[in-house]
């Protein structure tokens, strides 16, 4: 069937709220998960992990292993396919942890040191339980801590900006009427997605054909191939659904894992990761220590700002976690210092988990803000407002727009900031004291090359084909709303296909870029197909296809400071007899651009501030010392926000209008968390009057508090409380 092509009104779909288009098979079962998808002939791996922290491995005693019932193959360094990590990828060197079984050198525990294949999951797993390995041990240090002897000023990196210097600091801070000088810690903390990594590797028609689940393809395959010596086109990964990621889902060592066995074994192999296996594997948060130094004029302008932030890195891989990145945005004084320091410690390597940076340096920074504030006796919302800068503080640049003001003014208004009386330890409610806080968020807004196809079908429908993931955001339904208004067809004409390695280079669903970038590709390819069938015509058989690539256009983007922002308000209740914090109220206000999907942008904005919440009040991986691995390293023993601790949780956003940016979209998958842990620990002062500068804020730390006030206040310190 053949229709006559014909322009329709805009359908105003962006912006409309949609329910996912995958949602219902979801809810149902009907939607396979990457550990899921069925094959013929189907082989299970079962990862090994070293079980000491530090050492050498002087042997893998396979052959008991190889006769239990089932067992195919025990892939270990002294029989794996050779692969090698000496490559330059996308985002830098490769963590060595991808380069499985290639040596006999463990440099934590966790450290992946054979694969059992079996038939069954089952087999593989009793085989890797049963296999014996012997170490060397060697000493270990897996204890970070900010007076670490072996931290370090890295020389550069590849994803973050080192170190920025402007003006003299000490002459400013000496110059300073008042001054905060306050360090911070935040402690290492795991993203454990709901769906555990899990791949299928087979060879077919010659092709590496992949099940896996991850937060791009392209990116994946272009690892990979690499990694293996591939050419990437004879490479193909597809991840229909991900349950999750969070920045954990890159290449990971389960996928590795799969198509060395698949190589070896030539069947399909697939390899699932437990959550136990995924504390270890997949990267975690890395714990911080921070000092930050404001000085500032009576009133509070800044005239001295520092930010300092340290963080942990394993043995074999430099990451870090741009803790200090932030206030390159946010403030401005006459001397500005940031600097990362990190410490190579016998632990995996830690890596991006939502709002890297952002989200523990939030903590310090916004810490720091409210206790000036308090120093200066200025409102801390004023505060804010009397030191936005207009210009970016470290680059100079304009921003591509900046409602910092505009999502305070919002959030006062609704949360009833203007009644508060600043002063804190006033408010009691039965064995509760009250109190609220609140903080700024911002993330970078940044975007990457895509390609996308839009294709007019015979039927009258519309395929969007672009390699994007849909980590659980709604990123499907996104560009089902964003090619409807280009194409300026209802929605329901759309058909969306995305996350095959196969449709062509795209962004990644991380660092907040994956629907700026992937509706810019998509907007373009619609744009030209809705302009060629205003010609008119006949839609042939074969249907009619535009590409769409921004490699250039994102190439030329005019360098401006782009970012989200965002004020963060919470109020609490604390209960200073028994440690207990609860968050009564959250309220989150940004200005994020153009929101597609309120729909799904709310829940990932909602989504983010319970993160904040649990990193405030419960998240805390803790290493064993003697081990070197996390205690309780699942879900029961590692403490996170439950239904029972999640109040009131409203997001909403003002408008953003982006001038001259050629999509306006922003990305909203990580600001929500950002400023949250600083808004509830600014709370909790204002119940307490106590700070709390060392997350989480757990009942110890409120009892021991407590009892330092009453110590205090016993011994005649007056307090006004
Ligand atoms: Mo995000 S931490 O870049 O997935």
């Amino acid at each position: 069937m053949t229709t006559t092509t014909g322009v329709q009104a805009p359908t105003g779909a962006v912006g409309s709220a949609h329910t996912r288009l995958e949602g219902r098979d979801k809810v149902t079962g009907a939607a396979r998960f990457s550990g899921e998808v069925p094959f013929p002939e189907l082989a299970h791996g079962w990862l090994v992990l070293s079980t000491v922290p530090r050492g050498r491995i002087r042997s893998v005693q396979d052959g008991p292993v190889l006769d239990m019932p089932g067992v195919l193959a025990v892939l270990h360094q002294g029989n794996a396919p050779r692969v090698t990590i000496d490559y330059v990828g996308m985002l830098g060197r490769p963590n060595p942890v991808i380069g499985l079984f290639q040596h006999d050198r463990v440099p934590f525990a966790g450290w992946p040191v054979a694969l059992v294949v079996a038939e069954t999951s089952e087999q593989a797993r009793e085989a890797a339980e049963a296999l014996v390995v012997q170490y060397e041990t060697e000493p270990h240090d897996v204890d970070f801590r900010a007076d670490h002897p072996d931290a370090y000023t890295p020389r550069s990196s590849p994803m973050v900006e080192v170190e920025t210097t402007k003006g003299d600091l000490e002459a400013r801070l000496d110059a300073s009427t008042v001054v905060v000088d306050e360090e911070y810690t935040t402690p290492e903390e795991h993203h454990n997605a709901m769906e555990p990594h899990a791949a299928t590797a087979r060879w077919e028609g010659g092709r590496l054909d992949v099940i896996d689940s991850n937060q791009g393809s392209t990116w994946v395959v272009s690892e990979l191939a690499q990694l293996f010596s591939l050419d990437p086109a004879s490479v193909r990964i597809r991840s229909e659904h991900v349950g999750g990621a969070f920045g954990s889902k890159g290449l990971a060592p389960h996928l590795v894992a799969a198509v060395m066995a698949t190589t070896v074994l030539r069947r399909p192999v697939r390899v699932v990761l437990t959550r136990r296996q995924m504390f270890a594997l997949v990267g975690y948060r890395s714990p911080t220590a921070q000092r930050v130094r404001i000085g500032a004029d009576a009133d509070g302008r800044f005239r001295a700002f520092e930010h300092l932030a340290q963080s942990v890195t394993s043995t074999v891989h430099e990451f870090i976690e741009s803790s200090a990145a932030l206030g390159r945005v946010m403030y401005d004084a006459d001397a500005h210092h940031t600097r990362h320091r990190i410490v190579r410690l016998d632990v995996p390597t830690p890596t991006w988990m939502r709002a890297p940076g952002e989200a523990p340096g939030s903590f310090a920074l916004e810490s720091a803000l409210d206790e000036l504030a308090e120093k200066c006796g200025v409102d801390p919302i004023e505060l804010r407002l009397r030191n936005e800068p207009e210009r970016g503080p470290v680059s100079g640049l304009p921003f591509s727009s900046r409602n910092v003001a505009a999502c305070f003014e919002e959030g006062a208004r609704r949360f009833g900031w203007a009644d508060r009386d600043p002063r804190p330890g006033l408010r009691r409610e039965g064995r509760w004291l009250l109190g609220t806080g609140t903080a700024a968020a911002t993330y970078p807004s940044g975007v990457s090359p895509s390609t996308a196809t839009v294709t007019a079908e015979p039927d009258g429908g519309f395929t969007v084909r672009i390699n994007a993931a849909d980590i659980g955001t709604g990123a499907r339904t996104a560009m089902a709303l964003v090619a409807a208004d280009a194409l300026e067809v209802r929605p329901d004409r759309v058909r969306v296909r995305i996350a095959d390695s196969d449709l062509g280079p795209a962004a990644i669903a991380g660092g907040s870029m994956g629907t700026r970038s992937w509706a810019w590709a998509v907007t373009v390819a619609a744009n030209e197909l809705r302009e060629r069938m205003a010609l008119g015509g006949v839609v042939p058989p074969e249907g009619i296809t535009t590409r769409s690539d921004t490699a250039e256009a994102v190439g030329a983007l005019a360098a401006k400071e782009r970012h989200s922002f965002g004020a963060q308000f919470a109020q609490v209740a604390v209960d200073t007899d028994t440690g207990e914090v609860r968050v009564r109220r959250l309220l989150g206000v940004f200005a994020a651009g153009t929101i597609v999907n309120p729909l799904t942008a709310r829940s990932q904005l909602v989504g983010g501030m319970t993160w904040g919440l649990s990193m405030a009040l419960h998240e805390e991986a803790v290493r064993d010392r003697a081990t070197g691995a996390p205690v309780g390293a699942d879900l029961a023993g590692y403490h996170y926000a439950t239904h029972a601790d999640v109040p009131l949780i409203e997001a909403d956003w003002v408008d953003d209008p982006v001038p001259g940016d050629p999509i306006g979209i922003k990305g909203i998958g990580e600001i929500g968390i950002v400023g949250v842990a600083a808004a509830i620990a600014n709370a909790v002062w204002h119940a307490t009057g106590v700070r709390h500068r060392d997350l989480p804020i757990r009942p110890d730390r409120v009892l021991r508090a407590a009892e330092e006030v009453r110590r205090r206040e016993a011994g005649g310190g007056a307090r006004s409380a």
